[in-house]
């Protein structure tokens, strides 16, 4: 694992540039995106760098980690309306080769194709995650076998809670979601987990530093050759 840490300025464009150097050698990578408060600096120096015309998306192809169940791409707390708003809309993406799991009619074997399309499209290069103060990735909550592929899963309470601040009130938090697996995303070729603020610095001192276990989801990254952690000083706190 290479644990970057800096301000947050300092991250967001550290790891903008990981995206512009992959970028300019290989225009047509598959790029694996994740939603949240995390990545948004992130995704502002994308559309920055993009529009600067350092790095090009015209050939990229990219899958989202997950989407929450009940709501269509319209819906301003979807996950497909957080990636059009916050970089599709803004950079030369081609949208049709843009992929997040469909929150509407789901099942685990339509959930499941989601892995065959990854596969098709060559398998992804660059995974970006944030994590859940319980160690989520991607919506995998703890005990989620390390073995899971895409699949609809039922949000924790804790998650649910922590995500109200998005909507009305918590009874508009979607009760469940499709998420890639942990080996999906163990299945990337590279992986960027990035954490933001003092409340990350418990769970990453678990997942750096602790027993690799599906209680702690994001623990497995311990296993993939190629991590990369990005934090800024209030998460790497307890390292
Ligand atoms: C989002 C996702 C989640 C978030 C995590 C952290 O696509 O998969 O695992 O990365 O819940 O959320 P934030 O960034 O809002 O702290």
């Amino acid at each position: 694992m290479k644990i970057v840490v800096g301000t947050r300025e300092e991250i967001a464009k550290k790891a903008a540039a990981r995206y512009e150097k992959l970028l300019n050698e290989r225009p047509n990578a598959v790029l694996g995106f994740a939603t949240g408060s995390t990545p948004l600096d992130l995704y502002g120096e994308l559309i920055n760098l993009n529009k600067a015309g350092r790095l090009s998306f015209a050939e990229v192809t990219s899958f989202n980690l997950d989407e929450y169940v009940g709501l269509d791409g319209t819906h301003d707390q979807s996950y497909r309306y957080f990636m059009n708003e916050n970089l599709f809309n803004h950079v030369d993406i081609r949208k049709e080769c843009t992929f997040v799991p469909s929150g509407l009619d789901v099942s685990d074997e339509k959930a499941a194709q989601y892995d065959e399309a990854i596969k098709a499209a060559g398998g992804i290069d660059v995974q970006l995650l944030g994590i859940g103060n319980n160690g989520h990735i991607g919506f995998n909550e703890p005990n989620t076998p390390f073995g899971s592929i895409t699949h609809v899963v039922e949000l924790t309470q804790n998650t649910r809670e922590v995500n109200s601040r998005f909507f009305a009130s918590i009874d508009e938090v979607p009760t469940h979601a499709v998420t890639m697996g942990i080996k999906t995303v163990m299945n990337a070729k590279s992986i960027i987990l990035v954490a933001l603020g003092k409340a990350k610095a418990p769970i990453i001192r678990e997942t750096v530093l602790g027993e690799v276990t599906p209680k702690v989801p994001a623990s497995v990254l311990q296993l993939h050759p190629e991590v990369e952690i990005y934090l800024d000083y209030e998460a790497a706190s307890l390292l």
